[in-house]
């Protein structure tokens, strides 16, 4: 019984992990010419490794710039800086962790 408890809380902590990512980041940046995994290698290139990479993203999320963006200029020229802090401190950062665990494999094998 309390195992059954326990491995249902898991499930549905990681469903709504999943959908921290899903509902706040991809469907937007579906819309956009880049995409999010193209977009993981380049804060991977600019960043180096997991702790680098998660507050690389957490800092421009909160303080967006053209200056450390990694997006190219044309880019930012057409779609504008993004700011995608949007009062929702634990969203962002679950998202932020999703997202790692998402792409790191294939970054790793490049
Ligand atoms: C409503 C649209 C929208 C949503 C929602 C959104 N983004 Fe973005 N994102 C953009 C746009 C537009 C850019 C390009 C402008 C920029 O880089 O500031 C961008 C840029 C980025 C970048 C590159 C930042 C840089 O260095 O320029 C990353 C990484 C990113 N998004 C990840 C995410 C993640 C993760 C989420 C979910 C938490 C998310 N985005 C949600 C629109 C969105």
């Amino acid at each position: 019984m309390v195992r059954m408890f326990i491995l249902w809380c898991a499930i549905l902590l990681s469903l709504n992990a999943t959908d921290a990512y899903d509902k706040n980041c991809v469907k937007c940046h579906a819309s956009l010419p880049i995409s999010l995994e193209k977009i993981f290698m380049q804060y991977l290139a600019a960043y180096g490794g997991k702790n680098n990479v998660k507050v690389g993203l957490d800092h421009y999320f909160r303080y967006p710039a053209k200056d450390i963006s990694v997006m190219p200029s044309e880019f930012l020229n057409k779609y504008g800086v993004y700011y995608h802090y949007k009062n929702n401190d634990n969203e962002l950062k679950k998202a932020i962790d999703i997202y790692w665990e998402k792409y790191k494999v294939i970054g790793r094998l490049k």
